[in-house]
């Protein structure tokens, strides 16, 4: 049985003192849950805030990207052995913000996705079509080379780390973020069990631990419908996450 995981997404939100205030609230509401895992992912200039205020608490932290280069001359980049060095459990990797802002390719995503588990964190690697890209049928393709990149895309040592970090896969279809109009449960069903049959051509075991989280305007109305369908293992949750209320409502209805 895979554990449930919710993922905080903040985006870029926050200060010290607004983030002191929602950390607690959340500790307060979270800590007595035991049998699912959460996190939050902040801006990097709040991993050392997030460190200090999580560490030995049941509330994992992590950042929302990395450099796809170890070091060098890259101003304003961070690496993943930068945020190694605070205890991160985890980096979103190619977020749809991040492919439609930067233009982010798979082949850049997988180059980050690498480096993450090379630094021991658990990537969440997102993916995900445009409403276009459905309206045309052409959703599982866009999601299967999304996919394809980061297994077959990558050598074989670096998906046998991914394995052992226990990589994620978050399914957020473009057209659902930041706008209320989440997928249906069984559309969003539908994409996990196609991304976990896909997993499963490469490596059938993994394809039945590997977790499979949905984001795109998951509340605490629409929460439970979701995380109760078969193959979704969990929540990436964007506005929601803001609010100490609706977060912690979303992850005693994963528990
Ligand atoms: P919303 O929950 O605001 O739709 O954001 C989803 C998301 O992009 C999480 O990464």
């Amino acid at each position: 049985m895979r554990r449930k995981l919710v993922v905080g997404n903040w985006k870029l939100n926050g200060s010290l003192s607004e983030n002191k205030v929602l950390i607690a609230s959340l500790l307060k509401n979270l800590n007595t849950i035991q049998t699912t895992d959460f996190a939050i992912c902040v801006p990097y200039t709040y991993l050392f805030q997030a460190q200090a205020l999580l560490t030995g608490t049941n509330i994992f932290w992590g950042a929302q990207n990395v450099s796809q280069f170890r070091d060098g001359a890259h101003t304003s980049s961070i690496s993943a052995h930068m945020i190694a060095d605070f205890d991160c459990s985890f980096a979103i990797i190619g977020h749809s913000e991040r492919r439609a802002l930067s233009n982010e390719s798979n082949q850049k995503a997988a180059k980050r996705f690498a480096r993450v588990v090379n630094a021991g964190i658990t990537p969440i690697y997102c993916v995900g079509e445009t409403a276009e890209e459905r309206a045309e049928g052409l959703a599982e393709n866009v999601v299967k080379n999304q996919i394809l990149a980061i297994t077959y895309g990558l050598d074989e040592s670096t998906f046998e780390y991914a394995k052992q970090v226990d990589m994620v896969i978050a399914y957020e279809p473009v057209w659902a973020i930041g706008n209320g109009r989440t997928a249906s449960p069984q559309q969003a069903q539908d994409m996990h069990a196609f991304i976990r049959d896909l997993i499963a051509k490469i490596d059938a075991d993994f394809s039945k631990r590997v977790r499979i989280i949905y984001g795109g305007s998951v509340t605490p109305d629409n929460a439970l419908a979701l995380l109760s369908m078969p193959d979704i293992d969990g929540g990436l949750i964007g506005r929601c996450s803001l609010i100490a209320e609706e977060f912690s409502q979303i992850c005693h209805l994963a528990s």
